[in-house]
């Protein structure tokens, strides 16, 4: 082998480390701040119930995992748009959109979920942890209209730390704005 040769081989395996060790640092940083959980079967229909999806309402999933919610409010006749920061799940999300023929009915967003535009969502899904409720409260209740309904899921009954909820069923809260 010459020494290009050797000086080109050398690159490429620099730049290969490099990306893996930035796409590892960015799944880390996911991970401690809200990782992938998927809501169960079960609370997928709970969400749904108690939500009350009526034909043409926007909902926004703040950190939409794998698509499973915006699927189902796609199914009632919502128009469903999911924050999702994971690149693995932004793709299986849209084939999975797609294969159901709910393309029309569902949008994914590669994009920060505290960037989210909340105004006119008539829906909002949370899934968080104890360390984001508090911020999940403020943000929602900053940024969307008056009358909002939001599902909040949590998997230690942790909810929002100043709202009472208007009804509560199966480890799921929904809250008014
Ligand atoms: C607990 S999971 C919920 C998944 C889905 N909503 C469900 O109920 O099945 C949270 C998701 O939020 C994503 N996530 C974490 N931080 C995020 C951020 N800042 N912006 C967008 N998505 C984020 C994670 O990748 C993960 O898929």
């Amino acid at each position: 082998m010459t020494f290009v040769a050797l000086i080109i081989l050398f690159i490429v395996i620099s730049l290969l480390i490099f990306m893996i060790a930035s796409f590892a640092l960015f799944s880390v940083g996911l991970f401690f701040e809200l990782p992938y959980v998927a809501t169960d079967a079960e609370k997928v229909k709970t969400i749904i119930k108690l939500s009350n999806i009526k034909k043409g309402e926007r909902i926004v999933d703040l950190g939409s995992g794998d698509g499973r919610l915006l699927y189902a409010a796609a199914q009632k006749g919502a128009y469903a748009i999911g924050y999702e920061l994971n690149p693995l799940l932004v793709i299986i999300t849209m084939i999975h959109a797609n294969l159901k023929n709910l393309s029309n009915n569902v949008l994914v967003k590669k994009q920060s979920l505290w960037e989210a535009d909340l105004k006119t969502a008539d829906v909002v899904f949370v899934y968080g942890r104890k360390h984001t409720m508090k911020r999940f409260e403020d943000f929602i209740y900053k940024n969307c209209k008056k009358g909002t309904r939001v599902t909040v899921n949590s998997d230690k009954t942790i909810t929002f730390p100043n709202k009472k909820p208007i009804s509560k069923e199966n480890g799921i809260y929904l809250y008014k704005v």
